[in-house]
């Protein structure tokens, strides 16, 4: 397997940090990724001992390749800057931060975490969820090729983007259709993974795995689930499928032939095929490697 492949973030698990059952669930759950919420998920009164609750988790983290950040308190909320003070004491991968607008709210955050002396390991994600922030994007999401920002990942919140925007949610997501790809593209312009919006409905799974193919067909890197039947859809759409394997195996099989070894553009099946898919089929073939052997 292939070390420089980034991991993978194909299903990322929003579990409220005041809810022991969830937690108690995380050891049996596949998800790639945990996301501990402070914020939305919290109530006021609950704020303080939720941060406690986490300190203790991560305390006595468990050992394994699973990534887990904490979404934090909007660092203009009275609870923000203790939220990051906190998390960055614990071992944790990296914090989430909320309602985000421009580059220096992300400048802000690191700023902090450099003065605690967080291991460059600790990473930046960011919610957009703010008009702003769509309207900021390229800007904040370039900071993904300054190492310095830490900033590793951003997710598309589309409930508080509806709500401050007046776009209307449909299960289509048709009027969404223009950001999400503003955000996919902005996303893969700065360095960084770009993850789809929660889906509320958690009941109705053939939808939400309609809802995951299309996001892994846009170029989302993976999609944040709030209830753990959305993790194995997820984790389905945004790994490698049988037929893409296959194809890509063929195009790899068919630069191998010595009648081709220095050819830039060859023939397959009816298809012009050129060394930049040969380097794709090698980095889904990784991928699908990859994915095996984190399954051990
Ligand atoms: N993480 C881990 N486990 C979870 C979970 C989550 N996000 N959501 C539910 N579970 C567990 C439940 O504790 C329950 O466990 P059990 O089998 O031990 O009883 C099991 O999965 C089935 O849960 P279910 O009864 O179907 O759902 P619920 O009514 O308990 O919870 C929600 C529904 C929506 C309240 C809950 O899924 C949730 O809080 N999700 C996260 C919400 C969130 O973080 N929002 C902020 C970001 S958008
Ligand atoms: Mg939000």
């Amino acid at each position: 397997m292939s070390h420089s492949l980034p991991r993978p973030r194909r299903s990322v698990l929003f579990v409220p940090a005041t809810n022991e059952k969830a937690i108690a669930k995380l050891a049996s759950l596949a998800c790639d990724t945990v996301i501990f919420d402070l914020e939305d998920a919290v109530l006021p009164k609950h704020k303080a001992s939720a941060r406690d609750r986490l300190a203790q988790f991560f305390a006595a983290r468990p050992a394994g390749a699973r990534e887990y950040v904490v979404r934090i308190n909007g660092l203009k909320s009275a609870w923000g800057v203790d939220d990051l003070a906190a998390a960055s004491g614990w071992n944790a991968d990296g914090v989430v931060l909320p309602k985000i607008e421009t580059p220096r709210d992300l400048l802000e955050a690191n700023d902090v975490l450099d003065e605690a002396d967080a291991p460059d390991t600790f990473k930046l994600w960011a919610m957009i969820e703010t008009p702003r922030a769509l309207v900021n994007l390229a800007a904040i999401a370039e900071l993904g090729r300054d190492p310095a920002a830490r900033l590793s990942c951003l997710i598309a919140g589309l409930n508080d983007l509806a709500k401050d925007t007046g776009v209307k949610l449909t299960p289509d997501r048709r009027y969404l259709q223009p950001w999400l790809m503003q955000m996919v593209l902005c996303a893969r312009a700065g360095g960084v993974d770009m993850l789809d919006s929660v889906s509320n409905d958690f009941r109705d799974l053939d939808a939400f795995a309609a809802e995951c193919g299309e996001a892994a067909a846009m170029g989302f890197s993976g999609k944040t689930v709030i209830h753990p039947a959305q993790i194995g859809p997820a984790n389905v759409a945004f790994s490698p499928s049988v037929a893409a394997l296959a194809e890509a195996r063929a195009v790899v099989d068919a630069f191998a032939l010595p009648e081709n070894a220095s050819s830039g553009v060859i023939s397959l099946g009816g298809k012009m095929v050129e060394r930049l898919h040969l380097a794709e089929a090698e980095r889904l073939l990784a991928r699908a490697a990859q994915l095996e052997s984190l399954r051990h």
